[in-house]
């Protein structure tokens, strides 16, 4: 979702914000803008759309070596200049850019600014006009921020820059992510390190309810009742060259590429480098022994790794366990066990959804572990214990690689438990992921075929069915959700049983069912349903495997161990969804609507 820059330094920032909120890109936005704080004052720049358009609205304009940037999700007010960031105070003495909601925004208008004229319809623009009206009665700039953040109830990350001081940001955080980076006299601030990769791998990690404020040589951490805090910069491991596309015209399809390398990455991190098994932290492996059940909480691709992780779980580690979507857990809780582990899984580390239930389970007492990407993230600072997925960055909206690595950091979290209690699984999970690993290439490799299944099923339709039974019903759902986010092909995945029970009304003559049948035990079962829509018309494309294949089938993945076949299974349809949204002109990195860090409920 929206995403924040700053840079006070030697040169100009014009650049370095544009570039940081380029990197940000990926989150999803809707409109973008920077202000400059020089000799004249504060230059703002803000415009509706991609930040192309932000930077020929700039042209030779945009002086000042301090600045901030930001790109803007719409929440309060639709997207448009007005509504978009950075906002300004009354006099235009202050201007200040925001992540996340302010929940109580009305009610502070109300109270504290009843005369002030709102330029805009966002939440955003109460926060600027309070510390203006702090600051005239008063207060030092410092004060004036830190009483304007108190009375806020909701999340954000702010970035304020003062048109009388040209070397100071004040920043302030809470429950949305951001961080501060230092280097040689220069200081930046950013949603997300990758943003400023270009000045600095040295971060600075903000806490809830603290405020930095930021100064060319250094920086100081307080307390929102104005304690000074010390805190260490750590650096990032992130390498510059992750965010790059490199040779290929889109993130998406890079990261589907590195699959096998993600694979191999994991092996790495989780071997014992003594005896070559599986290695877990002692705490995990305990809290994990010590639940009577786990509860599963993710939103959209990582809630499909979870279902493939539940059945992970109880087939070979046999821990009774539960999959939620977080923002219905979050409202309807269900009966919980006496003793349960949560287990939170998100590519980000920032949905909200998740946070929430987090933030409640902790409440309670219960202890929680979080599987993502991105270490450091809020979810990870929050839960008892982390687990790292070690896909790199992921870029693409469109979650590929995080989703693979989520399912095998769940196959050895699944073996390291089947261990711990002695049970004899048959396999050993880092073999298997090796053979995942090579099996992820030979599908890599095989993009023209792919792009053969798109043209040939998905190139003109309006809707397409995918169905699959047990492993692959899970697969089946994350098929479709890919196709539908980057082509806007109406797109469903259902159980193979359940179409007779209401959707094979939908199948027409030509309606594309892809079929995934991976399972042995349920192949004549899932052909059977095949055969069902193809007798009403249906355009049926089949997924096997070399031990499930009959002749006529499109694609047939190498053999792998059953249960982790949803690793492979995935990638024919990651790349048919890519191939389909390209032909139909998609914008296949940032599709329409969406973000990919969902930092508001
Ligand atoms: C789809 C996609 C989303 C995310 C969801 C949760 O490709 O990426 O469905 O999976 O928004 O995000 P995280 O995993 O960051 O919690």
């Amino acid at each position: 979702m929206c995403g924040i820059v700053g840079y006070i330094g030697n040169n100009q920032a014009k650049d370095i914000l544009i570039k940081g909120l380029q990197k940000l890109e990926y989150r999803g936005y809707d409109s973008a803008g920077i202000a400059l704080v020089n000799d004249s004052g504060v230059e703002l720049h803000k415009e509706k759309g991609r930040i192309a358009a932000l930077e020929d609205a700039i042209g030779k304009e945009g002086k000042g070596t301090t600045g901030i940037g930001h790109t803007r999700w719409a929440t309060h007010g639709a997207p448009s200049r007005e509504n978009a960031h950075p906002h300004q105070s009354i006099s235009g003495r202050f201007t200040l850019v925001h992540n996340g909601v302010i929940e109580n925004y009305q009610q502070l208008k109300r109270e504290y600014l009843a005369d002030v004229n709102m330029a805009s319809e966002t939440d955003t623009e109460v926060i600027v006009q309070l510390v203006e009206s702090f600051a005239e009665k008063g207060e030092n700039i410092d004060e004036a921020f830190r009483r304007a953040l108190s009375l806020l109830h909701g999340s954000y990350a702010i970035a304020l820059i003062d048109k009388e001081d040209n070397d100071t940001i004040y920043v302030g955080k809470n429950k949305s992510p951001l961080l501060v980076g230092v280097g040689d006299d220069v200081s930046v601030v950013a949603s997300d390190a990758m943003a400023m990769l270009h000045i600095t791998k040295e971060f600075v990690e903000i806490m809830d309810q603290e405020i930095v404020i930021v100064k060319q040589d250094g920086i100081q951490v307080k307390k929102l009742d104005g304690t000074v805090v010390e805190r260490d910069t750590f650096t990032t491991d992130i390498d510059e060259s992750d965010t790059e596309k490199g040779t290929y015209n889109h993130f998406m399809l890079k990261e589907i590429d590195e699959q096998p390398f993600v694979i191999r990455n994991i092996i790495q991190k989780y071997q014992d480098d003594d005896d070559g098994d599986i290695k877990l932290d002692n705490a995990i492996r305990a809290a994990l022994n010590d639940a009577d059940r786990l509860y599963v909480i993710a939103a959209g691709t990582s809630y499909h790794a979870g279902l493939v992780g539940k059945e992970l779980m109880e087939k070979v580690a046999d821990k009774p366990t539960e999959v939620h979507i977080a923002s219905e857990f979050l409202y309807n809780e269900p009966l919980l066990s006496k003793n349960p582990l949560f287990i939170f899984i998100s590519q980000s580390g920032e949905t909200a959804d998740c946070r929430g239930v987090l933030v409640n389970v902790k409440e309670k007492g219960y202890k929680s572990l979080t599987i993502t990407n991105v270490p450091g993230s809020t979810l990870t600072r929050e839960a008892d214990f982390t687990l790292h997925t070690h896909a790199g960055p992921e870029i693409a909206v469109a979650s590929t690689k995080a989703y693979t690595a989520q399912m095998a950091v769940f196959s050895i979290l699944a073996m390291d438990g089947a261990r711990a209690q002695g049970i004899n699984t048959g396999f050993n999970a880092i073999n298997e992921l090796g053979l995942i690993a090579n099996a992820m290439e030979t599908l890599c490799d095989q993009k023209d075929r792919m792009e053969q299944v798109a043209r040939d099923y998905m190139f003109d339709t309006r809707n397409c069915f995918f169905i699959g039974r047990a492993m692959d019903y899970h697969v089946v759902q994350e098929g479709a959700l890919k196709l539908k986010e980057i082509s806007y092909i109406q797109a469903e995945g259902f159980a193979g049983g359940e179409l007779k029970h209401g959707t094979i009304a939908l199948i027409e003559d030509g309606t594309p069912v892809v079929g995934v049948t991976t399972q042995e035990h349920v192949n004549a079962n899932i052909r059977g349903n095949i055969q069902e829509v193809i007798a009403r018309g249906a355009n049926a494309c089949i997924i096997s495997t070399e031990a499930t294949k009959e002749e006529g089938d499109n694609i047939v993945l190498p053999n792998i161990n059953e249960l982790l076949t949803p690793l492979i299974s995935v990638v024919p349809l990651q790349l048919i969804s890519y191939y389909a949204a390209l032909h139909r002109g998609c914008d296949v990195d940032k599709p329409r609507n969406l973000a990919k860090s969902v930092t508001v409920e």
